[in-house]
């Protein structure tokens, strides 16, 4: 009895140690809302980012990582895999008083890694439905959430208009008050450090950060000329925190960090996307183009460089998967880029779909060098210089260029060809030159759009308004 009890002992042991050597990689996704593709320090020396710099630099820089022009469809990319133009969220954003949301029927990257037994915290941002609660977090796979619904509001009174938008799990929650949403998220993350042990569960931490959108608050007097500035610096701040604890509690050992921004900066706050063309919500590189790096002690094979292979924010779900050792459904738009990132094996996508509105009646795709893009691009069609102190806001265009709700009506070409590989910054259109180029990529973007589903951009319902939920932002209308 006994020997058969310590050979039984034996056995779950070795099985432990095998099961522990096996886990999956803990996961860090960081998503910077509207940061820039030039508003971070390894590109730009007015920035001062030292703790995403050293990542970036010891990680891999992502030199051709497209993310959507507007904040909701990429959020839409990471958690679903689908592509906006198939979920029906193409066309601006969620607007926190109208009912729209992530379709029910999709299977959330955090629930697709709970199959395998992930621990899954989100903490920040989550713009992809509220008005019910199953379109919330924690009815979409998240263990916890804490932060808000919408897409915008105060960095200390977590409010926007008339209501209160700051949520712990599914109850109202009130931060410290003056405390910094930064802050707030990065003491959140850190509790939930401390909480998982890094040795037997593996974490999914979704941490989609609320800088540096506007409005432009910073924590304390600007360190230098311009808000933007020191509010990238209290997120690299933020990064930096984690990462500390990170280290100290021994995730790092078997830890994939992903940091990305959600869409191009948006000029007329003071972002920076040089030598890019456009700002957020335009189909240019500029809106389009994201700021991004992974970075992991142990599972990257190659490292320190700049890594230009064309990837899409959707590709992130069924590379994660990968990592994780989950198989992603077929039918997804994403690839598995995970040899690229980790190897810089050429990419297995080739083309991709910038985005299709039928409401802006724009869409732009890009197939191996060229780009196609059909109607108008935009509001914010320049090259906006960097901001200075006679001049914080980089000159921006007098019209905003958030996306209005009509087609644009303009006077720039139906059809303009870029050749992004030898023109990043979209300087030549070069239709008229290659006129059959153009008669192949407007076949190509029709393809894509037999598929599309059709915009689901419901108008403001007056049920949303924070009076009839208690002065906040509430589910519960729809
Ligand atoms: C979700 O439902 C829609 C509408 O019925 C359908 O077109 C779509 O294929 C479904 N998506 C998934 C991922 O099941
Ligand atoms: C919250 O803060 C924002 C940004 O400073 C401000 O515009 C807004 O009026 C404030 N809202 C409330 C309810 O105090
Ligand atoms: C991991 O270990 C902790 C403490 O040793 C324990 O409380 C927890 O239940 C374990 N979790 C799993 C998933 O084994
Ligand atoms: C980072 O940690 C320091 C030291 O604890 C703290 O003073 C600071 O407020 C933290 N910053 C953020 C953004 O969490
Ligand atoms: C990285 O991207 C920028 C902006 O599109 C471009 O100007 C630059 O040439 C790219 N670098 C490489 C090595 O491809
Ligand atoms: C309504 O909100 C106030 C704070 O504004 C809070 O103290 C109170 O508990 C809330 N009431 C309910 C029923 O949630």
């Amino acid at each position: 009895m006994a020997v058969e009890l310590s050979l039984l002992a034996s056995f779950v042991s070795i099985f432990m140690a095998h099961a522990s050597s096996a886990r999956p990689p803990h996961i860090v996704l960081i998503v910077a809302d509207d940061l820039g593709w030039n508003d971070v320090g390894w590109r730009n020396p007015q920035m001062h980012t030292p703790n995403l710099d050293k990542l970036a630099r010891n990680g891999v820089i992502l030199n051709s990582s497209y993310v959507q022009p507007v904040c909701t469809p990429t959020r839409n990319c990471l958690m679903s895999g689908y592509y906006p133009y198939h979920t029906g969220l193409q066309h601006d954003v969620i607007r926190g008083n109208a009912p729209g949301f992530m379709p029910s029927n999709i299977t959330t990257l955090p629930q697709k890694l709970k199959e395998v037994g992930y621990v899954t915290h989100m903490v920040g941002k989550w713009h992809l439905g509220y008005c019910n609660w199953k379109y919330t977090p924690t009815y979409r796979g998240f263990d916890s959430f804490m932060g808000f619904y919408s897409a915008m509001e105060g960095y200390y009174n977590h409010s926007e208009g008339d209501g209160y938008d700051f949520m712990f799990n599914t109850d109202v929650y009130y931060p410290p008050k003056g405390e910094y949403s930064a802050n707030v998220f990065a003491k959140r993350a850190i509790d939930i450090l401390n909480a998982v042990n890094p040795k037997n569960e593996s974490l999914f931490l979704y941490l989609p950060f609320q800088s540096v959108h506007d409005p432009t608050e910073n924590r304390d007097k600007p360190r230098r000329a311009f808000l933007l500035v020191s509010m990238v610096s209290a997120l690299d701040e933020a990064v930096g925190n984690i990462t500390t604890v990170l280290r100290e509690r021994g995730y790092m050992d078997n830890l994939l960090l992903i940091f990305t921004t959600d869409n191009g900066g948006p000029v007329i706050h003071g972002a920076n996307n040089l030598p890019l063309r456009g700002a957020k919500a335009t189909l240019w590189e500029g809106g389009t183009k994201g700021a991004a790096f992974v970075y992991s002690d142990t599972l990257l094979k190659k490292t320190k460089y700049l890594n230009t292979e064309m990837m899409h924010a959707v590709d992130w779900f069924p590379t994660l998967l990968h990592v994780a050792g989950v198989t992603a459904d077929s039918n997804i738009d994403g690839l598995d880029m995970w040899p690229t990132l980790s190897e810089n094996t050429p990419s297995p996508r080739k083309e991709f779909v910038y985005n299709i509105d039928e409401i802006l009646k724009n869409a732009a795709i890009r197939v191996g060098n060229y780009k196609l893009i059909e109607g108008s691009p935009g509001h914010s069609n320049g090259w906006y210089p960097l901001p200075t102190e006679a001049d914080p806001q980089s000159k921006a265009p007098a019209i905003s260029e958030e996306y209005s709700h009509e087609a644009i009506i303009s006077s720039e070409p139906q059809y303009q060809l870029f050749d992004i590989a030898n023109d990043p910054t979209e300087h030549f259109d070069i239709s008229k030159k290659y006129p059959e180029v153009v008669n192949q990529m407007k076949q190509r973007l029709s393809e894509y759009k037999k598929s599309l589903v059709p915009a689901n951009y419901p108008p403001p319902d007056p049920k949303s308004n924070p009076k009839y939920h208690n002065g906040t932002w509430s589910p519960g209308w729809c």
